[in-house]
């Protein structure tokens, strides 16, 4: 069996895996009404791999790139912000047990020794006041060789770091376990247990950061990250506020990171 490390309830009971499709998280929005929820679409390759902020997502062979279709049965239009984070969380504790040691730039990059290892992207489309999907789009640089030196300033694969080949199915039987338990804690009202771990890996707390949105750049202080995902920052003039990630990017205040 593929993944037989896989030991969850209903997070990938159902995985379609293609050799190469424009972008996962677009084949999820496709076939979203003809299959069950927990379904995970896999493909080798993307051609049009999908970032945040409508960036290209480089997604040659050797990655990880796969999306989670979720058919919400409860109302969690409340929980959308925390999804982000909730899914850093499974990303780096499946890492973790590699005995990887990674971090998370808010609200979602994953970091190994300053350059950005995987990214997420969540989508939802909502009919009404109803949640049709919510569709958890993730990729990983596993065996992937980047050799453009743009990629290789900011992007880096466990390949290059560790120069050896990692099992793909694997880590995502890892991974989707990992996410079941920590999605699970975030429908049953304990994001709290989740926004703990996230804590000791985030980056950025006490940390000034800039924060870019559309034309302005703003630098702050971290203060916290909130129970709704929402960073708790202190701005220039010494005031407190909540910055939501659909409303900016961030950066270090001399790099990426
Ligand atoms: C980011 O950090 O900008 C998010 C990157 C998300 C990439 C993954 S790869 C699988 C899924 N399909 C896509 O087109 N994008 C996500």
């Amino acid at each position: 069996m593929k993944f037989k490390d896989l030991h969850t309830k209903y997070i990938g009971t159902n995985i379609l895996h293609y050799p190469v499709l424009t972008s996962t998280n677009d084949k999820c929005k496709e076939i979203y009404k003809d299959v069950p929820s927990g379904t995970i679409i896999i493909s080798d390759i993307q051609t049009n791999g999908r970032g945040k902020q409508s960036r290209h997502w480089y997604s040659p062979s050797g990655g990880i790139y796969l999306s989670i279709i979720i058919k919400p049965e409860k109302n969690l239009s409340k929980d959308l912000n925390k999804l982000p984070l909730v899914t850093a969380v499974a990303l780096c504790q499946t890492l973790k047990s590699l005995e990887i040691n990674t971090y998370i730039k808010w609200p979602n990059d994953i970091i190994f020794e300053n350059k950005k290892l995987a990214g997420i992207l969540c989508e939802s489309k909502f009919k009404g006041s109803n949640l049709e999907y919510i569709i958890v789009g993730i990729g990983i640089n596993i065996n992937s060789v980047l050799n453009n030196s743009d990629l290789t300033n900011i992007f880096t694969s466990l390949k290059k770091e560790f120069n050896k080949d990692f099992d793909k199915n694997y880590i995502i039987s890892i991974l989707l376990n990992n996410f079941e338990k920590y999605f699970t804690y975030m429908i049953d009202g304990k994001f709290h247990k989740c926004l703990k771990l996230y804590k000791l890996y985030c980056l950025i707390l006490n940390k000034q950061v800039k924060l870019i949105k559309e034309n302005s750049k703003e630098i702050v202080k971290v203060l916290d990250i909130n129970e709704n995902g929402s960073l708790k920052v202190l701005d220039s003039s010494n005031l407190i506020k909540d910055v939501f990630s659909s409303d900016v990017s961030l950066r270090g205040l001399i790099g990426y990171i």
